[in-house]
């Protein structure tokens, strides 16, 4: 007799994006006319174009497949050398951090190495998340065991649950107990909250004190427009001793269906033995790695190296600075209507307060069905997000300034 995973039967109904999708398509499907006019701020999907030197890059590189010569069979696993090397080189050393080519380990998402990580970690773990909190780093640690069921409000025991709210930024200070694996996440999805200088070093000396590792999701660091804030966990010293960071060509670059992303597991960095002794990470993610995966196909690293182009660099930079763009344009309509807005100044999501005594999920009904918009129920990310509203600034120019328009239309009752 085969048994299943029981720690699956624990998880909420569904992942968010499938539970939206379902009701966008129950929308769609009784008021086909409205659904011509339906703009999709919910997932943060990229909506513009590759990059032309990315195109470009993918265009060559399959030619090269097409030639006994330049063919390309299985690549390894980590990464082809020439993209390590320049991430290491153009995201890390050129900005002073210390950070080795083999250092780096290319994947397919950071969606997936957020949840493949916890292969390497033992399950006896404490484990911190912000709350709200981007499901994947729940939801998985419930998947691999890690937690007890769920309570009505959808928190699972055993997890430590960090509250992010109006009062602290949406930036949670340390906790007072320990830890063992904490999950950030700068610029913040959902929040659009970013994390100061000060803020991480606390959280360093905190990973530091309690011998814990931070898993640092950056996936949105090129939206950050203050330049006195970090982009890397390792700006902070010490950090090469307690952390692993998550970086992502999805959003920077427009790969969310091209795939490529990257960790860092710095070779300093240690975790315990049962019996005591401290031994480095970076082998066993190297082992995961090989043993797991084939890496990401050869056209598609090609494509995500030439974002360090000059004129790679360049597009992407148009890139967001359109999405940026996109969000100042929501932020104003959603002040407009009078709503209270956070986030969006350096991250591409917005996160809006429901007007008073609407809940998430009848915001996201209300503006389905009288607006025509699709936003992110804020309660979808875990009981703090209750009250809140997320509106992603991926999407063409047009819609954004018709959804802001639509916004300021609105009426609530
Ligand atoms: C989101 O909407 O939160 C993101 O698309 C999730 C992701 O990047 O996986």
């Amino acid at each position: 007799m085969a048994f299943l995973n029981e720690h699956y039967l624990k998880l909420k109904a569904g992942y968010l994006f499938p539970e939206i999708s379902r009701r966008v398509a129950a929308f769609c499907q009784q008021y086909p006319e409205a659904a011509k006019q339906l703009i999709r701020c919910g997932i943060g999907d990229v909506t513009e174009p590759l990059p032309r030197a990315c195109v470009q890059a993918l265009q060559q590189a399959a030619e090269e497949l097409g030639h006994r010569e330049t063919f390309h069979g299985y690549g390894p696993e980590q990464g082809y050398e020439f993209l390590r090397q320049a991430i290491a080189q153009h995201d890390y050393r050129a900005r002073g951090l210390e950070i080795a080519d083999d250092e780096i380990f290319v994947s397919d998402g950071s969606k997936c190495d957020c949840a493949n990580i916890l292969d390497i970690f033992g399950a006896q773990n404490r484990i911190a998340v912000m709350d709200p909190v981007y499901p994947v780093y729940v939801d998985t640690n419930v998947m691999a065991g890690h937690t007890g069921p769920a309570d009505d409000t959808g928190a699972f025991s055993g997890l430590l649950y960090l509250p992010c709210t109006a009062e602290n930024g949406f930036v949670p200070a340390v906790p007072a107990e320990p830890a063992d694996l904490i999950y950030l996440c700068y610029p913040n999805n959902p929040t659009g909250a970013v994390a100061t200088r000060a803020q991480l070093e606390a959280w360093v000396h905190y990973a530091r004190q309690h011998q814990a590792v931070i898993l640092y999701d950056a996936a949105y660091e090129a939206y950050i427009a203050d330049p006195t804030l970090p982009h890397s966990i390792f700006e902070i010293p010490g950090a090469r001793d307690c952390a692993i960071e998550f970086r992502s060509f999805s959003k920077n670059g427009g790969f969310t269906g091209t795939r490529c992303a990257f960790t860092v597991v710095p070779k300093s960095l240690t975790a315990a033995t049962p019996d005591g002794r401290r031994l480095p990470l970076h082998g066993l993610w190297q082992r995961r790695m090989t043993t797991k995966f084939n890496g990401v196909s050869y056209p598609v690293q090609r494509a995500a190296a030439a974002l360090y182009s000059s004129e790679g660099k360049a597009q992407a930079r148009a890139l967001i600075d359109h999405y940026m763009g996109n969000a100042q344009v929501l932020r104003r309509g959603a002040e407009a209507a009078g709503l209270k807005v956070f986030g969006g100044l350096n991250a591409p999501y917005l996160w809006v307060q429901t007007p008073p005594g609407i809940s998430s999920w009848q915001a996201f009904d209300h503006l389905l069905n009288r607006a025509h918009v699709v936003i992110t129920p804020g309660s979808g990310f875990g009981r703090q997000g209750e009250g809140y509203f997320r509106i992603s600034a991926f999407n063409s120019r047009a819609n954004v300034e018709e959804v802001a328009r639509r916004l300021v239309e609105l009426r609530w009752s």
